[in-house]
């Protein structure tokens, strides 16, 4: 029987329309689950929107119009841009489909038949945004610390989950479960929630109140809080208890950002333990986009639209930035400077160049046929082995989510096999008439590239049609196993008309940003000009990292290469100027300030991924370090 994968996006609110947020996490969803499907896993895919609560209530009013028009009107257009991304998902969930309702009934009525629902009274800081009550403790200077608002104090009765009866056990089983939430500063921050008593939860709304909402089935003057109806649809989409899919595809990965990590992280395991249903597979959790390092905000009027970059760059330039850009659990940063670089060096240049050029040769040279009896010299046996480790390295990475650590796993491949061809030189080859090392040349890089153009299925899946229809493969996913073909080079049919040439990605033009112009100033002003704004500051991430291992550079006396402890998955990989003053052992151990958020760069072909801080001294250099138990990634501020 085949592996199967079953992957979550949250169900979005309908009181907003979709915006890069919401297309970033399910374009992350739908790339997570190719990449499961080109494993050859059997898998389900589901995305959908949340339509109850205030919130909803609220923006339709707002809007003149029933609840129920608002969202079957907002609903669609998520339910319509999907296919627009290229995004294939199996289920689109709407919370007020009557099979979700009963679903979540007949949930409800297992909880409070087992007694862990109670009624209540109870009074508390409401904050509408938010759709839940804060305690005084989590309100900052008295307000919502989302909405920045003050939270409108409720006094009434309600029905209760007994989630306090669950802490123990939860808190034993992320102990137990390192791989259940990651990445690994999430799964700490729950833990540290799971310190403090989490208390019990109120889960549901009079309808005095609020009626856009499930009745409670044991009490009709009720209707279901917001979040324990919308966590349901993981299983209602999938027809828990009873049906085949279910059985087949439950539990579940969750992707989600990092602001709805407690109701995922602590409401919904211990919902599925009260009601006996399997605990979900795992909690991927990723950062937030900014737009030119502002939070994105209707107020600020800085909301991308997903369609419009789509029509832009195209739909595969603009997922392809999006997985690339993005580090698993960092924030990322969206400008549209930064997105055309991206394209025109990764795509343009590095991929869109090497398919064209070897088509070109081989067309030029052979005609578009290749001959495939041939033998590897070292050289062609060295590229494949690095190709190989490459696609391994990449197959490890998409395993953990972290797409934006695969796609560079595959650029070095791809790079490296631009610089094969340019140390081959096979115009040479064909100068000196060396037409059988020519055709095994070209033939190991069209190999390489049937390789690279499965690898970017998953992110650019009509890129990557076109470009193995181009050299013979018409990819069908159900009856394929990536995994044998990184293991395998070796055979494989190729098309004996391979086009001229394929122009995949042509390049964008950089747009110029109007720089200020500057005006003559004053020698006050200057020197206000070498201080920076607090703000300018504060976007310097510093963090304490533990040097795990420290090297020699391979290429530069002066460089050191180290691996580095941030309290991530992975350690960092950092090249630091100070061979000169240090030996590598002397490193070892030692608790060293981080610039966490540089981007990475490599130095000397060494990716460096963060600088290390040091004080520049009459004798030489000392590297910032401090003293004792610290743990790795603490941020300094
Ligand atoms: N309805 C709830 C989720 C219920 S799931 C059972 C909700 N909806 S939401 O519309 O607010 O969507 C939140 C999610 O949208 C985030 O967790 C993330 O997936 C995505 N994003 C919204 N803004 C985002 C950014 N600026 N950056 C990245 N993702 C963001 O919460």
């Amino acid at each position: 029987m085949k592996k199967t994968f079953y992957v979550t996006t949250p169900i979005y609110y309908v009181n907003a329309k979709p915006h890069l947020g919401h297309a970033y996490t399910t374009i992350f969803a739908d790339t997570i689950c190719r990449f499961h499907k080109l494993m050859g896993e059997e898998t389900f895919f589901l995305t959908g929107t949340d339509e109850h609560g205030d919130k909803i209530v609220q923006a339709a009013e707002s809007q003149g119009k029933s609840p129920q028009e608002y969202v079957d009107e907002i609903s669609s257009l998520f339910k319509n841009l999907w296919p627009e991304l290229d995004i294939e998902n199996d289920k689109f969930i709407r919370t007020t489909d009557p099979y979700h309702k009963e679903c979540v009934q007949r949930f409800l009525q297992i909880v409070y038949d087992k007694g862990d629902i109670y009624f209540g009274e109870y009074g508390g800081y409401y904050c509408f945004g938010c759709e839940r009550f804060y305690t005084e403790k989590e309100l900052v200077d008295g307000m919502c610390p989302d909405h920045k608002k003050p939270p409108t104090y409720i006094h009434e009765e309600n029905y209760f989950f007994r989630m306090s009866k669950y802490q123990d056990w939860l808190r034993e089983y992320i102990n137990d479960n390192p791989d259940f939430i990651q990445p690994e500063p999430y799964r700490k921050e729950v833990l540290s929630m799971l310190k403090e008593p989490i208390g019990d939860l109120c889960i549901s709304r009079p309808k005095k109140r609020l009626t856009w909402g499930i009745e409670m089935p044991f009490d009709k003057n009720f209707v279901t809080y917001v979040w324990f109806d919308a966590l349901i649809n993981y299983l209602s989409a999938i027809g828990w208890p009873d049906s085949e899919e279910f059985k087949k595809f439950w539990p579940a990965y969750h992707i989600i950002a990092k602001d709805i990590l407690k109701p995922h992280a602590i409401f919904w395991p211990t919902m599925l333990k009260s009601a006996g249903v399997e605990i979900y597979k795992g909690l991927r959790v990723h950062g937030y986009w900014k737009v030119d390092e502002t939070k994105m905000s209707k107020s600020l009027g800085n909301v991308v639209d997903p369609l419009s970059l789509k029509d832009k760059y195209g739909v595969d330039g603009f997922r392809y930035f999006l997985m690339r850009e993005m580090h698993f659990g960092h924030d990322g940063n969206f400008s549209e400077k930064n997105m055309i670089e991206r394209f025109n060096a990764d795509l343009a240049n590095d991929i869109g160049n090497l398919f064209n050029r070897t088509l070109s040769m081989i067309n030029k040279y052979f005609k578009g046929k290749l001959k495939s009896q041939i033998s590897f010299e070292d050289m062609d046996k060295e590229l494949i082995l690095l190709g190989k480790r490459s696609l391994n390295n990449y197959i490890t990475s998409f395993e953990s989510f972290n797409s934006a650590e695969g796609l560079e796993n595959l650029m070095i491949f791809v790079r490296a096999v631009n610089k094969y061809i340019d140390s081959v030189a096979p115009w040479t080859l064909f100068k000196n008439k060396d037409l059988d090392r020519l055709n095994t040349v070209l033939w190991v890089v069209l190999i390489c590239l049937r390789k690279i153009a499965l690898a970017l299925w998953p992110v650019m899946p009509s890129s990557s049609e076109k470009m193995l229809n181009a050299i013979g493969l018409a990819l069908d996913v159900k009856s394929f196993d990536f995994k044998r073909e990184v293991d395998d080079f070796s055979t494989w049919e190729i098309s004996d008309n391979l086009p001229k040439n394929l122009n995949l990605f042509p390049r964008k033009e950089v747009f110029k940003e109007e720089k200020p112009k500057k005006e003559a100033k004053s020698s006050k002003n200057e020197e206000q000009e070498s201080y920076i704004d607090f703000d300018v500051f504060q976007k310097v991430d510093l963090r304490v990292g533990k040097v795990l291992d420290a090297a020699k550079h391979p290429n530069a006396d002066k460089l050191l290469c180290l691996k580095v402890d941030l309290g991530e998955q992975k350690p960092r990989s950092v090249v630091a100027g100070i061979a000169k003053y240090y030996k590598p052992d002397e490193l070892i151990g030692k608790n060293v300030v981080m610039v966490a958020n540089l981007k990475p760069r490599k130095l000397r072909g060494e990716i460096s991924e963060g600088m290390v801080l040091a004080v520049h001294k009459k004798d030489g250099l000392q590297v910032l370090a401090i003293d004792g138990e610290i743990d790795p990634g603490s941020k300094i501020s």
